[in-house]
């Protein structure tokens, strides 16, 4: 097989070029970038979170290193959406990129004045931080109460047309819960994890090391858990679901798509290594033409068991034959009370225990 292959997925009506996007917070508006290489080359851009002014973030110190990850407490330090309108919102869209603008609020009506500000000219979709627990009000408050997750997804979704994600917080206790709320109130798709709450302790001062005391942990060591989250929530809900959390490498990233994430986010990689999310393209396009793949989409969800397909989330797949290979999926009789439902059922048992 030669080098030609398909690695463009559509997801809630977007066409990507390919599914690797870069996450919000990590990537800023893409400036610091555009000169190590063309941002087109990315399957997607999420911008910093943006506020309806511009927010100055948190005190202290907002950074700690962690022996796989690392700690922040930026508090969403953001420019705020006119600026984004008048300044970096048109430099982005000049690059060629495609753009998801991520957006946060105090409160529902804050997120609404963002998201109705936002127009195809700057967006072609929009996500809904509702996950970030680095700031006091908002944030994280509406992203643990299924309620509250519904509510705030209902009154955005009514206040733009544009396709709306909403990114989920890992600090739950069972995630599918707010997947489901989320997707009831019409979310066209959900982007997971947002980093797991941590702190850290300064020993000689004997005092937390984060000004805010907490910050949000990201990096490796959140790939299990962001993982088996995705997993969970692909097998919970019919939307499409965009993976994140400690994804550095091509095989991280083939595994969340395996686990039947349409796209992933690649984040704190970026810091160490701005190349990251190119590499980890070409690291997948190796994969493919190895492994004579010809679209990416036939490896969405390949690890789930057979007859998940028919769910509705997830694209046709084949099943790996002997030789490894994906072999086209006999469509089994009723599959969606089939394996898919078994494997949901002991997931919830397990989650009880
Ligand atoms: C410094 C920093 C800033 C972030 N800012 C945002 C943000 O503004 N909005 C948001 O939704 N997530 C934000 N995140 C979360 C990331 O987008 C991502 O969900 C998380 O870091 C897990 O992915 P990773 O392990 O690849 O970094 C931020 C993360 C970091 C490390």
């Amino acid at each position: 097989m030669t080098g030609e292959v398909d690695l463009s997925v559509e997801i809630a009506g977007i066409r990507f070029p390919n599914p690797v996007w870069v996450a919000s917070g990590c990537f800023n508006y893409g400036r610091e970038f555009a000169h190590l290489y063309p941002l087109r080359e990315l399957g997607a851009v999420c911008t910093k979170g943006t506020a309806p002014e511009p927010w100055p973030g948190n005190p202290g110190v907002r950074m700690a290193e962690t022996p796989a990850g690392m700690l922040n407490a930026i508090g969403l330090m953001n420019p705020g959406i006119d600026h984004y309108l008048q300044v970096d919102g048109p430099w982005l869209r000049a690059q060629g990129v495609k753009i998801v603008v991520n957006i946060v609020g105090r409160t529902v009506e804050e997120y609404v004045r963002v998201a109705e500000r936002l127009t195809p000219e700057v967006a072609d979709a929009v996500e809904l931080n509702i996950s970030c627990p680095n700031v006091k009000e908002g944030g994280l408050a509406f992203g643990t109460s299924p309620r509250a997750t519904y509510g705030v997804t209902a009154a955005v979704r009514r206040a733009t047309s544009l396709p709306l994600f909403v990114k989920l917080s890992p600090n739950v206790t069972d995630i599918t819960e707010l997947a489901r709320a989320a997707e009831a109130a019409g979310a066209d798709g959900l982007t997971l994890i947002n980093t797991l709450l941590g702190m850290a302790i300064d020993i000689r001062r004997r005092r937390p090391v984060l000004g805010n005391v907490f910050g949000g942990l990201s990096g490796p060591a959140i790939k299990p858990i962001a993982l088996r989250m995705v997993w969970q929530v692909v097998g919970a809900v019919r939307i499409p679901v965009v993976g994140i959390g400690g994804i550095a490498t091509a095989q991280d990233a083939l595994e969340f798509l395996m686990a039947g994430a349409r796209a992933v986010q690649v984040g704190t990689a970026c810091f160490a290594n701005p190349r990251a999310p190119l590499e980890i393209i070409a690291g997948i396009r190796q994969f493919m033409v190895e492994n004579g793949i010809r679209r990416v989409t036939e490896l969405i969800g390949a690890a789930r068991p057979a007859g998940e397909a028919a769910l509705g989330n997830l694209p046709p797949l084949g099943d790996a034959g002997a030789d490894g290979r994906l072999q086209p999926l006999q469509p089994g009789p009723g599959s969606r009370t089939g394996a898919g439902e078994a494997l949901r059922q002991w997931l919830k048992d397990a989650d009880r225990a």
